[in-house]
């Protein structure tokens, strides 16, 4: 198993994406803990597990609540190996749409701020235990690119591909690699929001292949780079996109 013996943090491990995550990487043998806003909601996804996770809640965007996360793995399994800085929000919205207030500092609170945290505290435990680990951040395709609807979601998943490559850089001396991996589209609560916008089947259709990435396809990049296989990939966001990046809408109506 690719992460037996391994200590791994999940945040946003209630949501799709999270809680593939935290199965594939109980499977490869970690020991997880389980990280979301709700305490009852991240029990009853520990209790699914048994010992090998624990649940905990923890709003990221606060530093002393991240901090004391990071604690509670130690303290828990004796040590930490990897954080997987995942817990994400976005509301499609248009841009002259934003209440200047609350908009841009709620999505970026969380999508940014809460990685920024996740990589500060994790990064200085791991530093202070003194061994290698890893550190892997939720990206997008959307860092990447710009697309409607989701002007703080793009901008705060650009700032999470930066943040991956400068703290690689202040980390590796640690030993200690930071990683992203950039979903395109993946059927979970976030995506389905487009649903209740009447565009599922039009963005289903912009899709190279007409379908959706799942949640564990996601979680199986994130295993793979939480092992020691991928010792060589370093202060980088993977595309996990399908080819969205590289694919213009169809011209041609579907058969
Ligand atoms: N679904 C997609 O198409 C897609 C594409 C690219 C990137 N992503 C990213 O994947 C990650 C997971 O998203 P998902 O699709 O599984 O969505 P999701 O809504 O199913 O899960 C997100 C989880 O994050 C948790 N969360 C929100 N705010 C939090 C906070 N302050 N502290 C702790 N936890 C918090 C939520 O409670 C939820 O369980 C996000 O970072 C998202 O931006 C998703």
């Amino acid at each position: 198993m690719k992460l037996e013996n391994k200590v791994v943090i999940v945040t946003g491990a209630v949501g799709g994406i999270g809680g593939e995550i935290v199965k594939r990487f109980v499977a490869e043998g970690a020991r997880v803990l389980a990280v979301d806003l709700d305490q009852a909601k991240v029990e009853a996804l520990a209790d699914t597990y048994g010992e090998q996770v624990l649940g905990v809640a923890t709003d990221v965007t606060e530093y002393a609540q991240v901090e004391a996360m990071v604690e509670k793995a130690v303290d828990h399994f004796g040590t930490l190996d990897v954080i997987v800085n995942n817990a994400g929000i976005g509301t499609p919205k248009m841009l002259l749409d934003h209440d200047p207030v609350d908009d841009f500092d709620i999505v970026t609170g969380v999508n940014q701020k809460g990685v920024y945290h996740g990589i500060l505290a994790a990064g200085r435990k791991l530093r202070d235990l003194g061994k290698p680990g890893a550190i892997l951040n939720t990206s997008s395709v959307y860092g990447q690119m710009a697309s409607e609807m989701t002007f703080t979601y793009n901008v705060s998943k650009a700032a999470v591909d930066m943040m991956t490559k400068c703290a690689a850089l202040e980390l590796a001396p640690h030993n200690i690699r930071v990683c992203a991996v950039a979903p395109g589209r993946v059927d979970t609560p976030l995506l389905r929001q487009y649903e209740a916008l009447g565009l599922w089947d039009h963005i289903r259709r912009e899709q190279m292949r007409s379908t959706f990435t799942q949640p564990a396809e996601i979680a199986a990049v994130f295993a793979f780079l939480a092992s020691d296989d991928a010792n060589c990939i370093n202060g980088t966001t993977v595309c996990a996109e399908d080819g969205f990046v590289n694919f213009k809408y169809p011209l041609l109506p579907e058969e």
